[in-house]
């Protein structure tokens, strides 16, 4: 029976197949530096058969196995032993899954290509389509998945990952990137041996908070900065995610990223389609560096929002003045904003509330108009008063959570993620409000909308969320309580791109009690995101060093503030000019030398915008493998590049290399100057106001660090 259903499928196949771009059997998913060819066997199952540095003559793909390999969106209850991508139990009642090809199809999209490969049960009106856009210069793959049936019943779902990838090398390295508050995007690696190793979250909301949405593999050796293959992935979902990574029986692995459906079985309803959140992958021939370099170069053309649009530097008072604040206070950090030279003033969490006001986090979430005692004026005072100070004014929010002494809840205790019957847990003295109920989501986009359509002139929100999920049930949910983890993240979607659709041009923070929502679907929405709340900049070279492995810096918010006040004004603030840099502290607490600095170091990263924001970034010396740092940038037309170089703690006598430079011209000549000097000192670089060819630069380098603690200085380069 299955021979013949076989060979009769084939026919189909091969039907359907003259009309697609299929060549002898094989689907190609290309970028200018990958291949993934899928491949359709006799019996019109679908393999993965090769994934890794591109081919380059196509006759060669015939070279490939068609009848065996990896199933490419492996099911479950099929002769694959180990973990599926797909886990249904058909509606009735049978728990095993077949795919066969039916088609594909590709066609040009924004940047890339999106390839789509239909493939059907052969026994259940059930259809999987695989989606994949190929972004050829960045060397970027996105794939995701789209599960849809007319069975007559509802099918459940217990597993349904976003794609399946493999590889067969002789070893295999993860790089993880764990996390807590202050403590984020912590790298560690290890070896992957047989059998499994899962990274997830079932934190709901602050779901990123224990660890991050991105992984690296190192393929055959560790992850290296300049040399090596590597993996690089990350999840567009901003809730409960998981990546199972799974070494077989014969030493191949496969990765299987996707939502986590840990309490999360989802009931499939006929006709409709369930849209997995995408996977975004680049595989770098040239170690972890270039692979960044491709996805900060993808997410700033095609992903983040406002990619290719400008930042604006900013002062923001929640470590300098915490809750305490009223309408003078605020005004006189307006001038002291302007004086400084920023383009904004950043207006924190503890505005609002009257019933209850905001004056600690144990109340006023959820009731967002302003404390009449503090600011009597209200919104509208404070943009009047930021313009009279000739800055622009943003504000915090955090819509998507209520404190239970709120009027919010008094009101709506039923728009609540909180158990009926059982003792109430609070994370911050807070609760999350259940986003699967489309009147939650009308109120939370009202409260964005309600600030803009009332003051015009409010130009940034921090949009924070402080809580995870827990004690988990929805009122609204009623008896389908395990889609809530799902459709809770949906409703955030709903809600957020209503604001980007209303307010295109609003730019926006993104902050999860510092970096817990760090991942490519949520930064559709958001400019930045607020790194951590661990602004001391010892630790923050750590951080920013791990972000910036998937994100560009223009993504990254860091601010100066008074976090490890043993450093220098001028080590914090060069390590927040690393990223879109900020202020958060008593400007009126510094030196006047200490305040010229940052005036200067503000317009010094005005200037330097085009290769810090939108240039290669390349990361020279690790501080996870030395006692300093060193960063590059170099602006896309190569004439200017800046590099950051750090002492931490370096230890006595310590033997120090020159830093060689990367992504220069060997030709060109540069003239080296240290810049961002404290007022009256100069610079005792041996090599400033000298004149180098790249290939002096990239190959001697620069002497640029010392043995001092806690130093930095920035040096640039001018194409001469
Ligand atoms: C979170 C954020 C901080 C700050 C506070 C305000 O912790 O990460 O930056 O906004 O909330 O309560």
């Amino acid at each position: 029976m299955r021979i013949f259903l076989s060979l009769s499928l084939l026919a189909v196949v091969f039907c359907h197949c003259m009309a697609q771009p299929l060549s002898d059997g094989m689907i190609r998913v290309s970028t200018d530096a990958t291949d993934l060819v899928i491949a359709v066997g006799p019996h019109g199952r679908l393999y993965q058969a090769y994934l890794g540095p591109k081919l380059l003559h196509d006759e060669e793909l015939q070279h490939f196995a068609k009848n065996r390999g990896w199933e490419v969106y492996s099911t479950s209850g099929n002769e694959d032993y180990f973990e599926p991508a797909l886990g249904i139990t058909h509606a009735d009642g049978n728990m095993t899954t077949y795919l066969y090809y039916v088609d594909s199809s590709q066609e040009k999209v924004k940047g890339g290509t999106h390839t789509r490969v239909t493939m059907r049960d052969d026994k259940y009106p059930l259809t999987v389509v695989l989606n994949y856009v190929a972004y050829p210069k960045e060397n970027v793959i996105r794939t995701w998945t789209e599960i849809s049936h007319k069975e007559k019943k509802p099918l459940t779902m217990a597993q349904y990952a976003s794609a399946m990838l493999y590889f067969s090398r002789q070893a295999y390295w993860l790089t993880e990137f764990s996390s807590d508050w202050a403590k984020e995007a912590r790298m560690s690696s290890q070896q992957l041996q047989f059998g499994k190793k899962v990274i997830d979250t079932k934190l709901g909301s602050r779901a990123a908070m224990h660890t991050h949405p991105f992984f690296e593999i190192g393929l055959g050796a560790p992850v290296s900065e300049h040399s090596g293959e590597v993996l690089m992935g990350t999840l567009g979902w901003t809730g409960n995610f998981r990546f199972t990574f799974e070494v077989d029986n014969l030493g191949n692995l496969r990765v299987i990223p996707g939502i986590n459906p840990y309490a999360s079985v989802y009931e499939l309803k006929a006709g409709e389609t369930f849209t997995t959140p995408e996977f975004i992958f680049t595989i770098s021939s040239n170690g972890a560096g270039e692979g960044s370099r491709n996805l900060h170069d993808w997410a700033r053309l095609y992903s983040l929002k406002e990619g290719s649009g400008d930042r604006m530097t900013l002062l923001n008072n929640w470590e300098n003045t915490a809750f305490d604040f009223d309408q003078q206070k605020l005004s006189e950090l307006m001038k002291e904003a302007r004086s400084l030279g920023v383009d904004m003033f950043l207006l924190d969490d503890g505005w609002f509330g009257n019933k209850y006001p905001r004056s600690n986090d144990r109340a006023g979430l959820g009731d967002w108009t302003a404390t009449r005692d503090k600011l009597p004026g209200g919104i509208p005072a404070l943009v009047s008063a930021a313009e009279e100070a000739g800055v622009k004014f943003g504000i915090w929010i955090e819509p998507e959570m209520v404190n239970p002494k709120s009027e919010l809840f008094e009101q709506h205790p039923d728009w609540v993620i909180m158990q009926p019957n059982r003792e109430t847990y609070y994370y911050r003295n807070q609760l999350v409000l259940d986003l699967s109920n489309p009147k939650v989501q009308d109120y939370v986009f009202g409260v964005v909308d309600r600030i803009l359509t009332e003051n015009p002139g409010v130009a940034y929100f921090k949009w924070d969320c402080n809580s995870p999920i827990i004690n988990i049930y929805s009122p609204y949910a009623g008896e389908k309580q395990s889609q809530l983890y799902v459709n809770h993240v949906r409703g955030l979607y709903n809600v957020l791109s209503r604001v980007r659709e209303k307010y295109p041009d609003v730019p926006m923070m993104l902050c999860s009690g510092g970096g817990a929502r760090c991942d490519y679907e949520a930064l559709k929405y958001f400019t930045e995101f607020w790194c951590s709340d661990n602004t001391d900049p010892v630790e923050r070279l750590y951080i920013q060093w791990g972000f910036s492995q998937f994100f560009p810096a223009k993504a990254m918010a860091a601010h100066v503030t008074g976090w490890n006040k043993r450093t220098s004004i001028k080590f914090r603030t060069d390590v927040a000019a690393m990223c879109r840099l900020g202020f958060d502290i008593g400007l009126d607490k510094l030196s006047d030398d200490e305040l010229e600095y940052c005036r200067q170091a503000v317009a010094t990263w005005n200037r330097l915008k085009p290769a810090v924001m939108d240039g290669d970034q390349y990361r020279l010396v690790s501080p996870y493998e030395s006692n300093h740092a060193a960063v590059e940038y170099v602006d896309k037309s190569g004439s200017t590049a800046v590099v950051y170089a750090y002492d931490i703690f370096p230890r006595y006598q310590e033997k120090l290399l020159p830093v060689r430079l990367l992504g220069l011209d060997p030709e060109s000549r540069y003239l080296v100057r240290e810049i961002s000097l404290m007022p009256g000192t100069k610079s005792r670089l041996a090599a400033d106001n000298k004149v180098f060819s790249g290939d002096y630069l990239m190959k001697v380098g620069l002497d640029i660090l010392t043995g001092n603690h806690t130093s930095s200085r920035i040096i640039e380069l001018t194409r001469q």
